[in-house]
């Protein structure tokens, strides 16, 4: 497998895996929204094709995941670990002291992802996510530190 810095050319497999790993996913047009905001920057993860991705901002010191997803079919082999980890390393590279992010509370894998990758939980935003149907998920914040992070 190969990580590397995300570039436009990638923006289709971008949004492959993102629709991979969430239901609605988003489109090439979207994340290129996003990843043309000040400070951001994305890290794809290829084997036979894409099977990672992780979108993140860094700005005035702080860094934010924007969307981490790995393909169903490539999970449990550690891309979203590395991806993290290379992230948090480029985030402190562009020179973020922490870095945040929003999980949401019924995300077991996610959960236990960000807790072995040392983040800590910071707060929580009630209702973040919209589930449909009326229903509404709340958000975990959490931070990790970069200046101490075992990166
Ligand atoms: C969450 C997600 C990114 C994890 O990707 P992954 O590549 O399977 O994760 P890794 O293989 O790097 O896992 C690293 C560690 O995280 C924890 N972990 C990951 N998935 C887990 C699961 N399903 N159950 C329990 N622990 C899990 C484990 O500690 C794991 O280490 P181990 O496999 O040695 O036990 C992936 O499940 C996914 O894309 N989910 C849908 C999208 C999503 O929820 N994104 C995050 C939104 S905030």
């Amino acid at each position: 497998m190969i990580l590397r810095p995300a570039v436009e050319a990638d923006l289709e497999a971008l949004s492959i895996v993102h629709r991979r790993a969430f239901t609605p996913g988003w489109s090439a047009d979207e994340i290129a929204d996003l990843a043309s905001g000040p400070g951001a920057f994305g890290l794809i993860v290829e084997a036979e094709g894409p099977v990672g991705m992780i979108l993140c901002r860094a700005l005035a010191g702080e860094a934010e995941v924007l969307t981490l997803a790995v393909d169903p079919d490539a999970r449990r082999q550690g891309v979203a670990r590395a991806l993290v980890v290379a992230a948090a390393a480029a985030a402190k590279a562009a020179g973020a002291d922490a870095m945040f992010l929003e999980v949401a509370v019924d995300n077991d894998p996610a959960l236990a992802l960000y807790d072995v990758q040392g983040f800590v939980r910071a707060g929580r935003r009630p209702s973040y996510y919209d589930r449909g149907g009326g229903i509404y998920v709340d958000a975990v914040v959490m931070r990790l530190d970069l200046g101490g992070a075992a990166l």
